[in-house]
């Protein structure tokens, strides 16, 4: 893989694409090509995904449902734009991915992780994230900051055990493979983020440029 596949992760409201955006302008700058994506979703046919996983509906999900849609998506997001943006080199940057199944699913819902990991294997091989950015923030300040943009999703709906579950399994995704994470405070203000994201960039253009 010539291009390096970074992904954003953490709850509602954490700046996952607000930094996203400020990330993709610094890379710019240094002269990298970036394709900003986003999971669920990313091409025509996964955001039609999306819209099934995150539209509240009266018919319940079943959890299983739910984790296959997730893949289901994923699969095509990877070999229609993921696979060929780092083939060409460029670095992703990915607003959600395969951690998020496992905080979201896994934490969340309580399905087995060794479930998880097996679609994962399938619809993925051995692709994973060259990095992650795990941008962490309590439950309380994320639900206000998702609120404040209008009406909740399938997944805002849910109440704060469920929010607990998805942080505390991204936390200990990151600090059990402390090399591929770096846990980001987005309680601070936006311009400290920022500032901690700025520390980054030598890293990651390391990674690209080897
Ligand atoms: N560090 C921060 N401090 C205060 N507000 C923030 C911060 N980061 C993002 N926001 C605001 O919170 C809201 C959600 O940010 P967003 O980037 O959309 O989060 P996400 O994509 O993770 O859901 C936006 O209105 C954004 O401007
Ligand atoms: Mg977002």
């Amino acid at each position: 893989m010539a291009g390096l596949f970074v992904t954003l992760e953490g709850p509602e409201g954490a700046g996952k694409s607000t930094n996203r955006e400020y990330l993709a302008a610094r890379l710019r700058e240094a002269g990298c090509e970036v394709l900003m994506t986003r999971e669920p979703g990313g091409t025509p046919l996964a955001e039609r995904i999306r819209e099934l996983l995150l539209t509240p509906s009266d018919e319940a999900m079943a959890s299983d449902t739910e984790l296959l849609l997730v893949f289901a998506a994923r699969a095509q997001h990877l070999a229609t734009v993921i696979l060929p943006a780092l083939a060409r080199g460029c670095v992703v940057l990915c607003d959600r991915f395969t951690d998020a199944t496992y905080a979201y699913q896994g934490g969340g819902r309580g399905l087995p992780f060794e479930r998880i990991a097996q679609l994962e294997s399938f619809v993925q091989g051995d692709v994973r994230p060259d990095l992650t950015l795990v941008f962490d923030l309590p439950i309380e300040v994320g639900l206000k900051r998702a609120a404040a943009r209008g009406r909740l999703d399938r997944f805002e709906q849910e109440g704060s055990a469920f929010f607990g579950a998805v942080r505390a399994a991204y936390l200990r995704r990151a600090a059990e493979t402390p090399q591929r994470y770096r846990v980001v405070d987005a309680g601070q203000s936006l311009e400290q983020v920022q500032r901690a994201l700025d520390a980054l960039l030598p890293e990651l253009l390391e990674r690209h440029h080897g």
